[in-house]
């Protein structure tokens, strides 16, 4: 079955980038497709942040062909999933929704490895490159148990 997942933070150039580079990375054999949006349009047209291309490079997945774009209402008619990185993304999505399909869409990405636990990626834009490594991690476990699940629904 086609499946169509967004991934959303606020600027769409450091967490839901890697979330969507490194879902395209476990779902090419399958009948998925994956874009990125922000909440905000702080960053609109530009690449990923350097960061978080680079922690990409290393795991061999290539992020540069990206464009950061808002969020839009039209996103719940394209999309089957939309997965945002904190509390205050699905909070900023779940107020434009327009009904419950609409509703129904949204999650945090963090409640596909740990159900109902309503954790946020930390935002690590202020910080440091570790920073960077950290999300990988965590964005790469959730990844995993987003393909593991797909199988479910
Ligand atoms: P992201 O990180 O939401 O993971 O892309 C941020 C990017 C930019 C800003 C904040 C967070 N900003 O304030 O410009």
């Amino acid at each position: 079955m086609m499946s169509k997942i967004l991934m959303v933070c606020l600027g769409n150039i450091c967490r839901s980038p890697l979330a969507e580079g490194i879902l395209k990375s476990k779902v090419n054999h399958l009948d998925v497709e994956v874009d990125s949006a922000g909440t905000a349009a702080y960053h609109l047209g530009e690449q990923p942040d350097i960061r978080s291309i680079e922690i990409a490079k290393k795991y061999g997945i290539d992020l540069s062909n990206q464009r950061a774009r808002q969020f839009s209402v039209n996103d719940f008619n394209e999309f089957d999933k939309i997965y945002a990185m904190d509390t205050s993304n699905y909070a900023n999505i779940i107020a434009l929704a327009r009904d419950k399909s609409d509703r129904d869409k949204v999650d945090l990405i963090l409640n596909e490895r740990n159900p109902k636990s309503f954790e946020s990626v930390p935002d690590p834009y202020y910080g440091g490159s570790n920073g960077f490594q950290d999300v990988y991690q965590i964005l790469d476990d959730a990844c995993n148990k987003i393909v593991e699940n797909l199988g479910k629904r």
